[in-house]
């Protein structure tokens, strides 16, 4: 892939349960890269769970906080960076990784976002009456930020290791000749 940009890092964003922390995880062991997760940032830093945020100050706090992280990893190289599933709605957010980092978007099916997720409590935007209807709502109005990935994977219809098999090529490809 030619993007003809300086890539150093690479990022994943995606909608919650589509496996940014586990793809990210193995691939990042493959190429090398340094694993972080700007949720697990956030709460490392703030010694608190977004849950905890959300309930206490608000999401927009929750935003701001994900805004100071991105500004900062720009700084930094040999990244493998996975987002929370709404930072890229900030096109800010998503112009900035783009500066530094091959930017893919793991996507899934709300069907199959739902039968990861379903069983989990600990995302507060999934604590809705319908959490389904939520699901396709937010997945529908975050679909064209997520569409202006770099590159798209499909995870509906691949194992864990080959997603990450397909993320590891195409940071490989974007980034040949180039180091
Ligand atoms: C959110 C996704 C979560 C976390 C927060 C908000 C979102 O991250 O950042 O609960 O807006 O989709 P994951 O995508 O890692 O679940």
């Amino acid at each position: 892939m030619q993007t003809g940009r300086h890539i150093v890092n690479l990022a994943l964003i995606g909608f919650m349960g589509t496996g940014k922390t586990s793809v990210g995880k193995l691939v990042a062991e493959q190429l090398h890269l340094e694993f972080l997760d700007t949720d697990e940032l956030i709460q490392s830093r703030t010694g608190r769970t977004i849950a905890d945020i959300f309930a206490k100050e608000g999401e927009p706090m929750f935003r701001a906080l994900e805004r100071q992280l991105v500004d900062e990893l720009s700084h930094r190289t040999k990244l493998l960076i996975s987002t929370g599933g709404g930072l890229p709605t900030n096109l800010e957010n998503l112009a900035k990784l783009k500066s530094h980092a091959l930017v893919i978007c793991l996507w899934s099916s709300p069907e199959k976002i739902w039968e990861r997720v379903g069983h989990q409590s600990h995302r507060p935007l999934l604590h809705d009456a319908n959490p389904q209807k939520k699901i396709r709502d937010l997945l529908a109005a975050r679909e064209p930020f997520y569409k202006q990935a770099d590159v798209l994977v499909n995870t509906d219809i691949r194992s864990l290791r080959e997603v990450a098999q397909q993320v590891a090529l195409q940071f490989k490809l974007a980034t040949r000749d180039k180091k």
